[in-house]
């Protein structure tokens, strides 16, 4: 038996903390043994003290299993997790569900709502009519072993020691430890089944990472953690400092995806799904050898095979996959309002944040866990960093439902957008990729 405060008066010290006396600290919180004030003084002791690799792994894997744990194997091959930790126009998750599984990836997605900017990807696709995220374990299973994929809602209790240390972080200003920060991120992979991980930890404004530097801590640390809890995982470091693709939003983000899909996606958004997708050939085995994996992605594309898959699996979960040749179809905004440049110029920055923080506020994310998400509107992004806009050419559109927000909006949009006379540099996607071995800077 451990005494709390013995091992609240040791992390204080800066000494390593067991792995029994980790796991009886998660157990004892979860089950109400340990009451919030003493969990509160060790989350601060580790926030100025930190954890080893090996503390936090620990700690991850006694989070892991305090709920249930999902079990795949029933789905034949090797299932591959794509996870971000969220960004801003970041609708790969939406494009590399079937591109991946239309070149022979099984894809098997559980994934959360969305709490901020825009909703999560299960958001996302309820704004197509008839669509269900709710699979129970046997229709999951049985998506992706007959049609290649399928997405479902994170089950209620998965993870309760996340649930309930997150919540805890929130309010005694402990959220931003690495430490906690990874282990709360790979507690919910790992618990999610998946044979192999691929992490997209984005840094900039936009996202929770704020500087490249930090980014790479945290992908180095997630790697470690998942190789030593026995899941192969590669992190990559990718942009935030302006939003991915062009549509913020639920409805507009299924549009992109399916703009993408047909071949008409910009750039940005379209080279990280490749990248991913070919990602995911290797690591499930379809195909390692990397410029042959992106020909047969870029292939499945331009044969339509990939929207096909997208198409298939929408009506496979009760969805309306007419959507996907009719964006009429699906929910529309009252009113549309376009924002302008008054000069010719080149798109200097972009606020991710100040954006998503807009297109939230108008609906199109919750500020708290029971709003509910108007699918309808959000913010579309026509220029972005380093192109150029003529005088009196938009540079984005806002979508809402209320006049006044409207304005508000378009206001935001306008502040969140710098312009500079002079040519800019278009910004890099992808900064680095680690695996086990190495970190790979691009
Ligand atoms: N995302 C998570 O899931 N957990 C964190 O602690 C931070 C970001
Ligand atoms: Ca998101």
């Amino acid at each position: 038996m451990f005494y709390v405060p013995g091992i609240i008066e040791k992390k204080k010290r800066g000494l390593k903390l067991s792995k029994d006396e980790i796991q009886f600290i998660i157990e004892g919180y979860v089950s109400g043994d340990i009451p919030d004030y003493q969990v509160s003084a060790l989350l601060m002791a580790v926030y100025f003290k930190g954890m080893n690799e090996e503390e936090t792994t620990n700690l991850t894997m006694a989070m892991a299993y305090s709920g249930e744990v999902v079990d795949l194997s029933f789905i034949e091959g090797i299932k591959v997790d794509k996870h971000s930790t969220g960004g801003i126009a970041d609708t790969t998750t939406l494009v590399l569900l079937p591109l991946a599984s239309s070149v022979g990836v099984k894809v098997a997605k559980m994934s959360g709502r969305g709490l901020g900017h825009t909703g999560g990807t299960i958001d996302k696709l309820e704004s197509i009519s008839g669509f269900r995220c709710e699979l129970d374990g046997e229709a999951f299973i049985n998506a992706a072993n007959t049609i290649g994929a399928a997405i479902t809602g994170q089950s209620e209790n998965l993870v309760p020691a996340d649930k309930m240390l997150y919540a805890l972080r929130d309010v005694t200003a402990t959220v931003d430890s690495m430490p906690l920060i990874a282990s709360s991120i790979m507690s919910k992979k790992i618990a999610g089944g998946a044979d192999k991980i691929i992490l997209d930890v984005k840094f900039g404004s936009g996202a929770f990472m704020k500087t490249y530097e930090d980014a790479l801590h945290l992908g180095r640390l997630m790697v470690k953690i998942g190789e030593l809890a026995g899941r192969q995982t590669v992190a990559y470091i990718t942009d935030m400092d302006q939003p991915l693709g062009l549509a913020v939003g639920n409805a507009i983000e299924v549009i992109e995806a399916a703009e993408t899909l047909n071949g008409r996606g910009h750039e940005d958004l379209l080279s990280l799904c490749l990248e991913f997708g070919s990602e995911m050939m290797s690591l499930a085995g379809v195909e390692s050898d990397k410029l042959k994996a992106i020909k047969i992605l870029k292939r499945s594309i331009e044969e339509g095979k990939a929207l096909d898959k997208f198409k298939e699996i929408i009506a496979n979960q009760g969805g309306n996959s007419k959507v996907l040749e009719d964006y009429s179809i699906l929910p529309k905004a009252k009113h549309e309002l376009e924002v302008k440049a008054t000069k010719d110029c080149y798109v200097k920055r972009i606020d991710a944040i100040r954006l998503g923080l807009a297109a939230m506020k108008i609906g199109a994310g919750r500020q708290k866990k029971d709003d509910v998400i108007d699918p309808a509107v959000g913010v579309w992004i026509y220029k972005k960093v380093g192109e150029k806009v003529m005088n009196g050419e938009p540079f984005a559109k806002i979508l809402a439902n209320n006049a006044t927000k409207l304005g508000w909006a378009a206001n935001e949009a306008k502040g969140a957008f710098e312009f500079s006379n002079e040519m800019v540099k278009k910004r890099k996607v992808i900064w680095a990729k680690i695996t086990k071995d190495e970190v790979c800077e691009f």
